[in-house]
C-alpha cells in the first residue's frame, strides 16, 4: 500500500494498516502540501512488478486544512499505467467539498458521518467501484464487519448484516434533506469556500500564516493556523476556551503547540463564523500574542461584499 504523508490522519491510516498486516509505504510529505501526483506517478512507475496494490490518500486532511487534488492523482496512476486502487478518506470532505468518486475515478472512498454531514459520530460510508469490488473476491485479509459481500447483500432488501444504528440513519435522513433540497449541494460547497477564504483574510489580517502553503490545496472545511514563533498554540487555545467558550483545533502530533485549527464546516453562517474569528482576535490578544487587531475587519469586509445581495421584487 502507497500512503502519501499528509498529516496526522495519513499517519493514522498508515498505522492502522500496520495493525492490519499491510505493508504500507509512506510517501515522505512535509504536512503543509498535499498529496503529490509526480512524485506518486514517479513511484508507481519505478515499481514495475506492480507489487503496491492501493494507493491511498485522505483527500482533505483535517490535521493541517490541506486538501489534495483527487482529480491529478488520478491522472498521475494512469499516466504511469499502474493497476493499483485508487482508496480516498473523504470524512472531512463529503459534503463540504466537491468530491466525485465515479467521474474522479475513485476505487475506495471512505466517508463518516461526523463532519460536513452534520451528525454524531457512529456512521461510516464505504463507496466501491467494480475494480474493488473485484479485488475483494481474491483478498485474503481477514475482515468481517465491513465485508462488503455481505453489506452488499442485505443492502439490496433494505437490511444491515448487524445491529445497524436506526437513530443515526434517521438523523442522515434530515441531513441529506437540508444539504440536497434546503440549500443544494452546490450552495452548499460555494458558502464554505466563501467562510474559508474570509477567514484566511483574517489570519492575513491578523499578520499570521495560513499554514496551507499551496492556494490550490486550501480547504474549505478548516484553516490551520501558524502561530508567531515563541508562542504555544495550545496555551493561546486555552485562553480562548476560558474566555470565550470557543474551542479550536489543537495541532496534531508534531504540529502540537506550533498552529491552532478554526473549523467551519457544517450547518454554519456568516455570523457564527464573525462570532468565532472575533473569539479568535481578542482571545490571542488576551494570551499574548502579537497579532494586529484587522482580521476581524477584513474577514467582515469581505463577507459583506462577497454576499449575493436579494434579488428586488418587480415593481
Ligand atoms: C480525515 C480524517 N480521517 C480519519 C479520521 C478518523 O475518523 P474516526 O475517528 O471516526 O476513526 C478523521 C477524524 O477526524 C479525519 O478527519
Amino acid at each position: 500500500v502507497l500512503m502519501a504523508e499528509t498529516g496526522h490522519f495519513a499517519m493514522l491510516w498508515q498505522k492502522m494498516a500496520e495493525k492490519l498486516a499491510l505493508e504500507v509505504e509512506f510517501l515522505p510529505g512535509d504536512w503543509r502540501r498535499g498529496a503529490d501526483p509526480d512524485a506518486i506517478e514517479k513511484r508507481l512507475r519505478a515499481d514495475s512488478e506492480k507489487r503496491l496494490k492501493a494507493v491511498c490518500v485522505v483527500h482533505n486532511e483535517t490535521s493541517t486544512g490541506v486538501t489534495s487534488r483527487i482529480p491529478e492523482l488520478r491522472k498521475a496512476i494512469d499516466a504511469a499505467k499502474h493497476p493499483a486502487l485508487f482508496m480516498v478518506d473523504t470524512i472531512s470532505s463529503l459534503a463540504s467539498i466537491d468530491y466525485r468518486h465515479d467521474e474522479w475515478g475513485v476505487d475506495v472512498t471512505v466517508a463518516g458521518s461526523q463532519k460536513g454531514l452534520m451528525l454524531p459520530p457512529g456512521l461510516s460510508f464505504n463507496c466501491i467501484s467494480p475494480g474493488a469490488l473485484q479485488a475483494t473476491k481474491n483478498a485474503r485479509l481477514p475482515r468481517s464487519y465491513w465485508a462488503w459481500d455481505e453489506m452488499i447483500a442485505n443492502g439490496k432488501s433494505g437490511y444491515f448484516p448487524y445491529t445497524p444504528a436506526t437513530n443515526l440513519l434517521y438523523g442522515l435522513r434530515e441531513a441529506l434533506k437540508m444539504l440536497l433540497e434546503e440549500e443544494g449541494l452546490d450552495a452548499v460547497f460555494a458558502r464554505h469556500q466563501r467562510h474559508a477564504e474570509a477567514t484566511r483574510r483574517a489570519v492575513r489580517g491578523w499578520g499570521l500564516e495560513v499554514f496551507a502553503l499551496d492556494p490550490r490545496e486550501y480547504s474549505a472545511s478548516l484553516t490551520g493556523v501558524l502561530m508567531p514563533a515563541g508562542h504555544d498554540a495550545d496555551r493561546a487555545r486555552k485562553v480562548i476556551l476560558e474566555a470565550f467558550d470557543l474551542s479550536l483545533g489543537t495541532g496534531l502530533t508534531k504540529l502540537g503547540g506550533k498552529m491552532f485549527r478554526i473549523g467551519h464546516l457544517g450547518d454554519f453562517n456568516d455570523l457564527m463564523l464573525m462570532g468565532t474569528l472575533a473569539g479568535v482576535e481578542m482571545g490571542l490578544g488576551l494570551a499574548g500574542v502579537p497579532v494586529k487587531k484587522e482580521g476581524v475587519q477584513a474577514a467582515m469586509a469581505y463577507l459583506a461584499e462577497s454576499r449575493a445581495q436579494p434579488k428586488r421584487a418587480a415593481a
